[in-house]
């Protein structure tokens, strides 16, 4: 069988007989402000399609290649099944104002059937659109090394990038292979980076106003094939957890334990030790806040289960032994890992036993006692039903959920009573704070409340627009123009993307200018309101014209995207005739 270290060896021997420079993976922390955690291999090299950076100079070639870590956020909640991974390593091989399409695809087209001895089963063109031609160069290459299941896809497929606000991007070519249960699996994306474009990926899909797309200064070549799949398909395993990446890590768990949770707990392992190896702590933001979430998760199944507290020892100290020839850090920093670990490990046993301590207390887990046991103690709705056996039988998630809106209905009420009085700090008729805490909470919630605008725009449609809005320390509530019941999926949709927003660290800035000037920006404001001759237009992103949200507004707002923590709507009701409402916290 072929293994992954073979797999690596015969890459890099492959690559550097070709030309290509050799470069280590880049920090999972990148220099990039645009995003949170490295999610490409050409994430290191962005500077050199631009041009800022210069290939002959700093690797005594243009071409250059490397295996990368790479974390992707949004796929955290999909772990379990068999495709996701939050951490994986990316391979791939870069040109920079060097070779271009056909030497690009017949190295691919090389490595995958005589290197690795795989089959091809077809590959992805892209069909042109959005001002960029068809891809006919591509599909000529493939037709002459014999490829015939040439199949031409659009722009939310075979075109890449770019990550964050803007960036380098361009038409891609994809290869897919056959793995052992009969499914097409994705194996290797070649893009052609030719263009510079001036804004996010959904506003270039979008073909947003303003967002363009000029030639690069360097084009090249951006290839990525995640290492994870191939091992898949060389080493004939059923999905990605039964490659030898990931069998040395499910094996320290028990056979009984569920399928799912053993992935959640391998996939969580990996990537803490990368995360800690290259300097990210748990903290309450942030890669930081990311981190605590994948330890914390892992840490409330082997509550559940009962699990030795050694075994996620056990698995960080496999991943470190497992890795560490590939990424030294994880060696030097081997007892870093293994003390922030135990130290997060102490304090959220803590909570749970303090909270259990308390479970055990209650004859009956009903949804208000448990809610209780939630806001009082931190315990996990999961662990309360987990621990109270008998007593929580009756206990649902639905119910759980139901009361926690209604105790967020009462904290609104009590505070809106304490408003009614004096001693406010902050009254701007929308925002109120009676403290500095208050102050800084309703602050990350107007920041909020502008991203959840744009939000519900991409999802439901240009023509929603506020109606209302009121901010306290508790929640932010949001009214709009629509005229039915969003569904689960529209509202997870919109979460995921303030949520998105938030993790790409965008700076949200203000730019002050006469009031006909600001209409022009694209700057949502109320049509009816009367605005003096100068007003601020409050926008998320590295430029007016790239940001992902403009409105006029008064402030105040956190000076970043990241500050606003993880967005969560708690509720989405009628409020009058064609009038929605939506209450959402942060934390
Ligand atoms: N940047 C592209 C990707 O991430 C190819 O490396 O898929």
């Amino acid at each position: 069988m072929m293994t992954s270290g073979d797999i690596r060896q015969k890459f890099v021997a492959y690559f550097q007989k070709q030309g290509h420079a050799v470069v280590p993976s880049s920090s999972l922390l990148p220099d990039d402000p645009s995003v949170l955690l490295t999610t490409a291999g050409m994430q290191q090299f962005k500077k050199y399609y631009t041009g800022e950076a210069d290939a002959m100079k700093d690797f005594s070639s243009k071409s250059t290649a490397s295996i990368q870590k790479c974390f992707r956020t949004s796929d955290i909640d999909e772990v379990g099944d068999e495709t996701h991974l939050t951490f994986f390593e990316m391979v791939g091989n870069f040109s920079f104002g060097g070779y271009f399409k056909e030497p690009a695809i017949r190295y691919a087209f090389e490595f995958i059937t005589q290197e690795i001895g795989l089959t091809i089963k077809y590959v992805t063109i892209f069909e042109g659109s959005h001002g960029v031609p068809k891809d006919e160069a591509s599909a000529t290459v493939w037709k002459q090394l014999g490829v015939s299941d040439i199949r031409e896809e659009g722009i939310g497929d075979v075109f890449w990038g770019p990550t964050g606000t803007e960036g380098p991007c361009g038409p891609s070519t994809e290869i897919y292979c056959t793995n052992t249960n009969g499914q097409d699996v994705e194996i290797w994306n070649i893009v052609f980076n030719e263009y510079y474009c001036s804004g996010s990926r959904e506003e270039l899909i979008e073909q947003k106003e303003g967002v363009t797309l000029k030639p690069l200064e360097t084009p090249g070549i951006d290839t990525g094939m995640g290492l994870e799949r191939l091992c898949m398909i060389a080493q004939d395993a059923k999905n990605l957890f039964e490659t030898d990446l990931f069998t040395p890590l499910i094996a320290l768990l028990p056979e009984s334990l569920d399928v799912r949770i053993k992935r959640i707990i391998a996939d969580h392992g990996r990537a803490t030790a990368m995360l800690i190896a290259d300097g990210v702590r748990p903290s309450n933001k942030g890669a930081g806040y990311i981190l605590r979430r994948l330890m914390r998760r892992a840490m409330v199944y082997e509550h559940q289960h009962a699990l030795s507290p050694e075994i996620m020892k056990q698995v960080l100290a496999t991943v470190i032994a497992n890795y560490s020839a590939h990424y030294p850090e994880l060696t030097s920093e081997e007892s870093v890992i293994m003390q922030v670990f135990q130290a997060e490990y102490d304090k959220f046993t803590k909570t749970l036993q303090r909270g259990v301590r308390e479970l055990e207390k209650v004859a009956f887990l009903d949804a208000a006692s448990s809610f209780k046991l939630y806001e009082s103690f931190g315990l996990p709705y999961e662990i309360i039903k987990e621990m109270g056996g008998t007593r929580a039988d009756d206990l649902t998630r639905e119910d759980f959920e139901e009361e926690f809106r209604k105790h967020q209905e009462i904290s609104r009420q009590g505070q809106e009573k304490k408003f009614g009085g004096h001693g406010l700090i902050l009254d701007t008729g929308e925002l109120k704070a009676g403290t500095e805490e208050e102050l800084a909470i309703v602050t990350r919630l107007h920041t909020a409340t502008h991203l959840l605008q744009q939000a519900l725009r991409e999802t439901l449609g240009n023509e929603i627009h506020q109606m209302g809005s009121d901010i306290t320390a508790e929640r932010l509530r949001f009214d709009f123009n629509f005229d039915r019941k969003m569904t689960d999926e529209e509202i997870t949709k919109v979460e995921k993307r303030v949520n998105e927003w938030s993790m790409m660290h965008l700076p949200m800035q203000y730019q002050e200018m006469p009031l006909e000037e600001a209409k022009t920006t694209g700057a949502l404001y109320f049509f009816k309101e009367k605005y003096p001759e100068t007003v601020k237009v409050y926008f998320a992103g590295q430029s007016l014209e790239s940001a992902v949200s403009k409105e006029f507004c008064g402030g105040p707002h956190v000076d970043n995207t990241a500050r606003v923590g993880i967005f969560h709507i708690v509720k989405e009701e009628s409020c009058g005739a064609g009038v929605r409402r939506i209450r959402a916290t942060v934390e």
